[in-house]
């Protein structure tokens, strides 16, 4: 399955299916009303200085998309917004481009529809053992980036049938690679969080931050899920969570 094709799938399958995590952690919170705030509403700023740079309020539109020639319309609009909004954007992963340079614009149009933003390249974790220097220069080339998303999506490569489950040395891999590029590296998941455990791993890092995001949005296994539905059978649907090995060992 080619990385590009994926990429259309991934954006088809979270506009169409169910792809949100069960459970939404907001829900458990409840925001206790204030009936006496003593302040001037006028006053209120959301306005956030982070990495240096400061934004209209602290929010940012995840790593999505690009990869696919489809994409380009989409990351087109997302960065036009974020430009208009003051905000902060990241690209989906760059892997597709590196491969076939001609998929490179889907990404270059976010610079140009948002050429004062800030915005994050992005690269797989598993992908570091692959890369070389001009790859990394390529990816922060290509959108001018202010930051590197490094993405921690080992659940959704292990439910994937053709995903790359290796991930020995990665924490290692990581270091070389943040002492490498003279931007912020920001650590981030797909979908399922960072824990506290693995934040203290990550903690000695040369970081720029981590993103927490975590379970409540879209998960990426459920994602993934319905692309084994469709490319590939429901056995595979069953067992993605489990090595490629143990999968053929089952099926024998
Ligand atoms: C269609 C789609 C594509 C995504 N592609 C990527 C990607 O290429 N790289 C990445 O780091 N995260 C990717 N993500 C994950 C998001 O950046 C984010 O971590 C995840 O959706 C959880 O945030 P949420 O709870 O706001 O949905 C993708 C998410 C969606 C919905």
């Amino acid at each position: 399955m080619g990385t590009s094709r994926r990429k259309i799938e991934h954006l088809k399958i979270c506009a169409n299916r169910k792809v949100e995590s069960s459970h939404r952690y907001f829900d458990d919170l409840i925001l206790i009303h204030n009936a006496l705030p003593e302040i001037d509403g006028e006053k209120i700023s959301l306005r956030k200085r982070f990495l240096n740079r400061d934004f209209t309020a602290p929010i940012m539109v995840s790593s999505m998309t690009g990869g696919h020639p489809k994409t380009e319309k989409v990351n087109a609009n997302i960065a036009g917004s974020i430009e208009e909004l003051g905000l902060a954007m990241g690209v989906g992963s760059q892997r597709a481009a590196l491969k076939d340079p001609t998929l490179e614009r889907t990404f270059r149009i976010v610079r140009k529809k948002a050429p004062n933003s800030f915005i994050c390249a992005n690269i797989g974790a598993q992908q570091i053992k692959e890369l070389k220097k001009e790859d990394v220069e390529r990816i922060v080339d290509m959108v001018e980036a202010n930051a590197l998303c490094i993405h921690l999506n080992f659940l959704q490569e292990a439910v994937q049938p053709e995903g790359e489950v290796n991930g020995e040395g990665c924490l290692r891999m990581i270091e070389a690679l943040c002492n490498d590029v003279d931007i912020p590296v920001i650590i981030k998941e797909t979908g399922a969080g960072i824990s506290r455990e693995v934040c203290k791993k990550l903690k000695n890092l040369k970081l720029g931050a981590i993103d927490v995001g975590g379970a409540g949005g879209t998960s990426f296994s459920a994602v993934e899920y319905y692309r084994v539905l469709k490319n590939f059978d429901f056995w595979d649907a069953q067992i993605g969570d489990l090595p490629q090995q143990r999968k053929k060992k089952m099926r024998s």
